[in-house]
């Protein structure tokens, strides 16, 4: 039967490094005797190229060399192989180097001459402790990787936390605004229709005062009062199209068919403001079930800002594209663009910098999107312009 001790010495490897032919000899032979796979070099060069071809789990190592000092020696094997474990051979009455070699790396120093079991019962030793020290360093090494595996885990669980938490104050803010809308709808339904039959009458009779006089200043404050009856009646039109629920009509629509109606209605004023048209058709865009009525509001109220921050020229672009089931339109001006302290606010009910504007466009365009599953957002922006990207799905 085996005893542990054997079993230890059974699997090593060790190399003797000595220039005494007989000390070699001895030690080999007892050691192989013992179970050891032993290699011998009588010099500490020939004795690094075993290390290097066999990786021994321990050297023996003689202090007392002709060409090398012990102790460079065995510098160079424990940086250069880590885990061979080196034990010295010192002679006797030379303790103080011992302790300066044990300080330099080794793990046991014999002195000469030595016994037999003297001998194996240290490198035993050393062996079970080399054993127990690279399990550790393995177990570290181990403790180091899953504690910074756990860091990554968290580092990805904040992200997604951060992730998930903007999108619910996105969602959140949506909701909020499209009960805006709703509750707009509620009140504007009954209003208009309040409103506009007095306005209606109140034209009427302007209409009928202005037929019998002629006195220019009469005329003038008649005819202010009929422009902002109009102002005052497409205030309410733009509410009532704002809360609008029901899809009248639904058919297959090309977008750019759409956007061209679109940009028909403004030809005088593209005209009189000397403003550039640049059309982008890159593909012919797959029809979207929807309202065309609907989509070319979008258009209308992209059309109207853009032609608002563009008084003194510029250049209108639409862009048409289609990827994966996707047809994304993108209108761009050259105005001054929008300012970073308004952007989020631009898409709010009611919200507008504009001396009459009553801030409906850009909602009433997102809401719209919104119906027919797409998206609209601002895409770019900066004092040379800005670019807002429209995304359809595609699903016939
Ligand atoms: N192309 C643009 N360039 C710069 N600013 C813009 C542009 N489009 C919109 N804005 C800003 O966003 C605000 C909101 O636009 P929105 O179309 O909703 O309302 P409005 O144009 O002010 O009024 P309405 O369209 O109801 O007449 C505008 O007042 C303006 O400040
Ligand atoms: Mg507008």
């Amino acid at each position: 039967m085996q005893t542990e001790k054997q079993t230890l010495a059974l699997k090593a490897t060790v190399v003797i490094i000595d220039d005494d032919q007989n000390i070699l000899e001895l030690t080999a032979l007892i050691l192989s005797k013992r179970g050891f796979r032993v290699f011998t070099a009588l010099s500490a060069n020939e004795g690094f190229l075993l290390i290097a071809k066999h990786s021994p789990e321990l050297v023996l190592l003689d202090y007392m060399m002709p060409e090398i000092d012990g102790l460079s020696a065995l510098h160079q094997i424990r940086t250069g192989y880590p885990d061979t474990y080196v034990v010295m051979f010192t002679g006797k009455g030379s303790e103080e180097i011992a302790v300066e070699l044990m300080k330099g790396g080794a793990s046991e120093y014999i002195l000469k001459p030595f016994n037999n079991r003297n001998l194996v019962e240290r490198l035993e030793n050393v062996l079970k402790i080399r054993e127990i020290e690279l399990h550790n360093v393995k177990l570290q090494q181990e403790h180091d990787r899953l504690l910074r595996e756990i860091d990554q885990w968290n580092q990805d669980l904040q992200k997604r936390v951060r992730e998930k938490t903007e999108a619910l104050q996105a969602a959140q803010n949506e909701i909020v605004q499209s009960e805006k809308l709703a509750a707009l709808g509620y009140l504007s339904a009954g209003m208009a229709h309040e409103i506009r039959n007095p306005l209606n009458s109140i034209a009427l009779f302007v209409q009928l005062m202005r037929q019998n006089t002629r006195d220019p200043d009469q005329l003038e404050y008649q005819g202010k009062i009929l422009k902002e009856i109009e102002r005052v009646d497409s205030i309410i039109r733009k509410l009532l199209d704002a809360s609008r629920r029901t899809r009248t009509i639904t058919s297959d629509v090309q977008l750019n068919h759409v956007i061209d109606t679109a940009l028909e209605a403004f030809a005088p004023q593209i005209e009189t403001k000397k403003i550039l048209v640049e059309r982008h058709y890159h593909v012919t865009p797959s029809p979207i079930k929807a309202d065309p009525a609907e989509l070319e509001q979008i258009f209308t109220n992209l059309f109207l800002n853009a032609l608002d921050v563009m008084s003194q020229g510029g250049r209108l672009t639409v862009d048409i594209s289609e990827e994966n089931r996707r047809v994304t339109v993108r209108i761009g001006d050259s105005g001054g663009g929008i300012p970073q302290d308004i952007l989020p606010n631009i898409f709010e009910p009611f919200f507008s910098t504009k001396v009459c504007g009553t801030g409906m466009g850009l909602p009433v365009a997102q809401r719209i999107a919104h119906i027919y599953e797409g998206s609209m957002i601002v895409e770019s922006t900066s004092p040379t312009g800005t670019v807002f990207r429209l995304d359809f799905p595609v699903y016939n």
